[in-house]
């Protein structure tokens, strides 16, 4: 079995495993426990928050544990319309946000926000004359990812971010797919919160960040014993969030070792096979800034779910796996205008960091003839 769905999600890294088992019965000790027994449980939550914080390259107050990408997600939106700064009241989000965006932005328009979705190019970058018109006195948050789980297509966050703070609005990224794939910086990117998500990147399931920019005051989301400095009630996943620090160690070693330009030249030379030898495929996002893992295709008449059941040694992602007629296909690939037709023919393979040359080559072989075969 060839697997290419790291955009779905990863396996815990060995490493990280090792450093989560200490604490599931050993060090198990309520990291707020006045004891010293307690001590070793508090200092792997601090070690894990500095070291996230070095990989996006802040400092260890920005970073608050949270239970995944999409309560960050749920958490920057919700908080942002909790406070409301100024009184704004508009949201802006792109068209191809993932649903922990999308569908709390629809929660807040029912709440009294004016949601607005921001159009991407035939290549799936949000257009920023689109975003410039839009941005007006009542706008407060821009909520912009920083890369397509579909396409892996990079927005441009950091001139989004400029645009929005001239006009006064605060800026969410949802970064989950991005972090440990390419360098993300906040300072860089210029944003106010950031969504992390440890599944993503050789962490564990169910524990996630939210970067919160100095100075900036977000109401909880959860209320409860006041841990996290008050930012997130709940006792913390001690073990989760020692594994999403050595997810995050790891993943500062293997950017700065080249990781992401050898993983490019593997996705690229499987997009040059399938080009080469699937008459008609067509490549969505390719000649926009992308993650270096992820290769999004469509071949001629065939649905993505159907390509890949033809597909047995292949684990990939589609679109969506419906079969209703009604099925418009991906909203991703309809938001950069691609007809229906080619919409539900999506199939995501996103690489991994230990995905081989040979992997490729056999991929690439199954991926043509499923294609080549009629049915
Ligand atoms: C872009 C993006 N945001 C948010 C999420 C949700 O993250 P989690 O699964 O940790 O809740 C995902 C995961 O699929 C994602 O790809």
């Amino acid at each position: 079995m060839i697997y290419l769905d790291f955009n779905a999600t990863t396996p815990v890294a060995p490493e990280a495993v090792a450093a989560m088992s200490t604490f599931w019965s050993g060090d198990f000790y309520n990291p707020s426990a006045p004891y010293p027994e307690a001590t070793t449980a508090r200092a792997a939550v601090e070690d894990a928050r500095a070291a996230l914080a070095a990989l996006l390259g802040s400092t260890p107050d920005t970073v608050v544990w949270t239970g995944g990408g999409t309560e960050s997600d749920n958490w920057a939106l919700r908080g942002w319309w909790a406070s409301r700064p100024g009184g704004r009241r508009r949201l802006l989000i792109s068209a191809v946000e993932h649903p922990a965006v999308a569908e709390t932005a629809a929660a807040l328009r029912a709440e009294g926000a004016q949601v607005a979705a921001l159009p991407v190019d035939d290549r799936g970058v949000v257009r920023l004359d689109a975003l410039e018109e839009a941005l007006d006195v009542s706008t407060g948050l821009v909520s912009v990812m920083l890369a397509n789980n579909e396409t892996g297509t990079i927005q441009p966050v950091a001139e989004i971010a400029r645009l929005a703070h001239a006009a006064g609005a605060l800026v969410h990224t949802d970064a989950a797919q991005a972090v440990g794939k390419i360098e993300v910086a906040v300072g860089d990117l210029g944003v106010d919160l950031l969504t992390v998500a440890g599944h993503k990147f050789y962490g564990p399931k169910g524990i996630g960040a939210l970067y919160i920019r100095p100075g900036l005051e977000l109401p909880p989301l959860l209320a409860g014993g006041g841990q996290e400095r008050g930012r997130r009630s709940g006792t913390e996943n001690v073990p989760a969030v020692a594994g999403l620090g050595m997810a995050a160690r790891l993943a500062r070693t293997w950017l700065d070792s080249g990781g992401p330009d050898r993983q490019a030249r593997l996705r690229d030379d499987l997009e040059k096979r399938l080009r080469e030898t699937v008459p008609g495929c067509r490549i969505f996002g390719r000649s926009a800034p992308r993650l270096p893992n992820t290769l999004a295709l469509a071949v001629p008449g065939r649905q993505g779910a159907a390509l890949l059941a033809a597909c047995p040694g292949i684990r990939a992602g589609t679109g969506s796996a419906c079969h209703h007629p009604d099925d418009t296909g991906s909203p991703t690939l309809r938001a950069m205008g691609v007809a229906p037709d080619w919409a539900r023919g999506l199939v995501r393979l996103s690489l991994g960091r230990g995905t081989t040359a040979a992997d490729i080559e056999a991929a690439a072989g199954i991926l043509r003839r499923a294609a080549l075969r009629s049915d």
